[in-house]
């Protein structure tokens, strides 16, 4: 019996596999143990016509593949190279000791490697598990450029495996080894498709979404249609904080198992910005699936998740939410286990204010009846509305902004105010678990958030009149945090506990269509 390391992936994290290969004589057979899926059953076919497409004869006898752990389910295609390798050294084809290897990797039926999803998670749990010495597919090269502290080789086929190993010298081929990349200079580098400075005036709009950017807070812009809310959402990406190595790591291990690296860079080196249509199916959103992939919500992790025209996405879809709001991951139970991806994200939202789309528009008239506006922004559950702490009103830009000639501050600037901001915030947070002002508890808050006198008035005044919610009160507390960071003042002042509850448009417009 011969044991060939590889490895499994369960959520976005690895584990170590063996792949045990026995031949024995008897009937020809060939049997897969240790809860495969199909894709690796279908291997057989891709493992044999490797073999055989490299002029070795497929050994006879009755061969029996055993993954171990037994208990953990084994999904895709990533066996396919253990399984060949392991194959090779039953019958002596190769000879050398493979103790301190690892393989990884989806053949095709002329053994070729494939691109294969999960290289990140496997080569971080070899670095764990202190395996010398691993071998991909050459595809994934880009991405195993950040693991370091072991030898990782690429390869482009079976056959140059294989002759790597050869014990005459003369045979061997040299096997490419992936050299460390520099993080920093990519980060420097990195492009946004969109920037701040194209959208005209929208002043209040962006002021809010610094706000957001700033603090963590999710938010949501309500207002008619061509108003720029898309245009906005999608800028908010390019006002975030760069990434951190660790952030962009955990984040890139979830698109690597999704399969959605981009094979240039092999990492993503970006905020995410996903927004899944407002039909996206629940496993599409969440994750999970015949196949195990991490869903939108969690592609968006470190990064944005928009919903456009919130009140249009099914119900069920919209609850999902609010597992990742609260815990920042979301858990799957899938047949025989729950999977736990990571999910934290900035949650923009948009909407109109109304079914016909002109409520409050100075522009145009609308014509619902405030029971229709009512019901509309009712679709939008209470639970759901608790997790955003800024709602703002966004309305067409004037012709004279639309037409002016001056570009508006541009995204670069915005971020590094953004980032000193969370600077502030990671002092304060130094030792917790948490990073940033939205995501501060009941203690913290009342640690953190203390008010002048003055500023208990302002903040009393507003709760009558208004007639906020007790729920606003937390939100109204944790924004001005973020304003007066923003301000780099330690106090919160009267006037950010002023700005901050002129963000809370959702209790206005509910207590107008209440009247
Ligand atoms: N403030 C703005 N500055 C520049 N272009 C704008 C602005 N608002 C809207 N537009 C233009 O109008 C188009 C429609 O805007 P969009 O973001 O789709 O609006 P909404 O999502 O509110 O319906 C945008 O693609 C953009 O070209
Ligand atoms: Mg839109
Ligand atoms: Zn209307």
């Amino acid at each position: 019996m011969i044991a060939i390391k590889s490895f499994g992936i369960t959520g976005v994290n690895g584990y170590i596999v063996d792949v045990e290969v026995d031949i024995s004589k008897g009937l020809p057979g060939y049997t897969l143990v240790g809860l495969p899926d199909n894709a690796v059953k279908e291997g057989k076919e891709r493992v044999k016509s490797s073999i055989l497409n490299l002029g070795y004869k497929f050994p006879v006898g009755n061969i029996v593949v055993n993954l171990a752990p037994a208990a953990s389910k084994k999904e895709g295609a990533m066996y396919d190279l253990p399984i060949a390798v392991g194959i090779l050294a039953n019958a002596n084809i190769i000879t050398q000791s493979l103790n301190d290897w690892a393989f990884y990797g989806e053949l095709s039926l002329n053994g070729e490697l494939r691109r294969s999803n999960g290289v990140l998670p496997a080569l971080l749990t070899a670095v764990e598990k202190k395996i010398k010495n691993v071998i991909i597919p050459a595809d994934n090269y880009h991405e195993a450029s950040f693991v370091s502290g072991i030898n990782i080789y690429t390869a482009k086929n079976l056959s140059d495996v294989v002759s790597f190993f050869a014990d005459n010298t003369a045979e061997q081929t040299r096997l490419k080894q992936v050299d460390a990349a520099n993080f920093k200079a990519l980060l420097a580098d990195a492009t946004y498709p969109c920037d701040m400075k194209y959208v005209r005036g929208q002043y209040v709009a962006k002021r809010a979404l610094e706000i957001a950017a700033a603090g963590g807070h999710n938010i949501l812009m309500i207002g008619p249609p061509g108003s720029g809310k898309t245009m906005l959402a999608k800028c908010f990406q390019t006002i975030l904080p760069p990434m951190t190595f660790q952030e962009s790591m955990e984040t890139t291990k979830i698109h690597s198992c999704a399969g959605l690296l981009d094979a240039e860079h092999g990492i993503v080196l970006t905020r995410p910005f996903r927004c899944p249509h407002h039909t996206a199916s629940a496993v599409s959103l969440a994750g999970g699936g015949k196949y195990a992939r991490p869903g939108e919500i969690s592609l968006a992790h470190n990064g944005v998740l928009f919903l456009d025209e919130m009140p249009e996405y099914n119900r069920s879809c919209l609850e999902l939410l609010r597992q990742p709001l609260e815990n920042y991951t979301i858990m799957i139970s899938r047949a025989s286990m729950t999977v736990e991806y990571p999910a934290s994200f900035v949650l923009v939202a948009s909407m109109n204010p109304c079914p016909c789309g002109y409520y409050g528009s100075r522009i145009n008239r609308c014509k619902c009846t405030q029971t229709q506006i009512q019901r509309y922004l009712g679709k939008i559950s209470g639970p759901l509305l608790d997790r955003i702490d800024l709602h703002i009103e966004v309305d067409q830009v004037t012709y004279d902004d639309l037409t002016n000639d001056k570009l508006a501050e541009d995204s670069a600037t915005i971020r590094e105010r953004v980032t000193k901001a969370r600077a502030i915030q990671n002092d304060r947070f130094y030792q917790t678990k948490i990073h940033s002002n939205a995501t501060m508890d009941t203690a913290m808050t009342k640690k953190y958030c203390t008010l002048s006198v003055e500023g208990e008035n302002v903040l009393k005044t507003a709760f009558e009149r208004l007639n906020l919610s007790a729920r606003a009160y937390t939100r109204i507390l944790k924004v001005a945090r973020t304003i007066a960071d923003l301000a780099g003042s330690e106090e919160i002042l009267p006037e950010h506990i002023s700005e901050a509850i002129s963000y809370r448009s959702l209790d206005h417009f509910n207590r107008g269509a209440n009247e």
